[in-house]
């Protein structure tokens, strides 16, 4: 792995520029097959702790071109955390980067007194159920009509490092 890729904490989506936005719209659409609005994103109520982390490569962080991911996770309710997105540049998926994330942000949970995570993910996308899966989180229910594009699950577990 390159040294100049590293996860750092982000700031709530709202205080994210313009440019910055239209970075993390793109790895919606090319990652998650997904588009989303401008406002969608910014309204996104997640707070800058462990559990936001946008993953940079380069030098230069002031570019928002260095985005390759992100993680963004947001209090949900009583002791559940809940996963709004977790996303990764194509070219960088199955390098470790997204276990680190991951466990970067367990830890953080477990610390802020959670012991719940859940999230929704498209039924077509067997691979991030099996992420979720060997972390300990099963599909509870289905989501019909959540996503346009077909079937959705909500998985949920207890939040601990895989
Ligand atoms: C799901 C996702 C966030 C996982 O991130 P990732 O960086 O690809 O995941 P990792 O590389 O950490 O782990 C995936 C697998 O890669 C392999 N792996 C882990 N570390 C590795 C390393 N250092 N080198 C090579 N392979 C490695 C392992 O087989 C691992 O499997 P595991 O689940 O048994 O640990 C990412 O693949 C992604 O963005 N997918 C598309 C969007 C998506 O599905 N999002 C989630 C649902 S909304």
């Amino acid at each position: 792995m390159q040294n100049d890729i590293r996860w750092m904490l982000g700031p709530e989506p709202k205080h994210l520029s313009p440019e910055w936005r239209s970075e993390v719209l793109e790895l919606f659409l090319v990652v998650n097959g997904e588009k989303y609005s401008d406002a969608s994103v910014s309204n996104l109520p997640i707070p800058q702790w462990g559990g936001n982390l946008l993953l940079l490569d380069g030098n230069d962080t002031s570019n928002p071109k260095c985005l390759k991911g992100l993680l963004w996770t947001t209090p949900f309710k009583d002791d559940i955390v809940r996963v709004a997105a977790f996303s990764i540049s194509l070219e960088l998926q199955n390098k470790g980067l997204g276990s680190l994330a991951w466990n970067h942000f367990v830890d953080c949970a477990i610390n802020a007194g959670y012991s719940k995570v859940q999230l929704e993910v498209k039924a077509s996308n067997i691979r991030g159920q099996d992420f979720y899966r060997k972390r300990g989180l099963e599909i509870m229910n289905k989501l019909e009509g959540y996503y346009s594009s077909g079937l959705g699950y909500m998985m949920r577990g207890d939040l601990k490092k895989y």
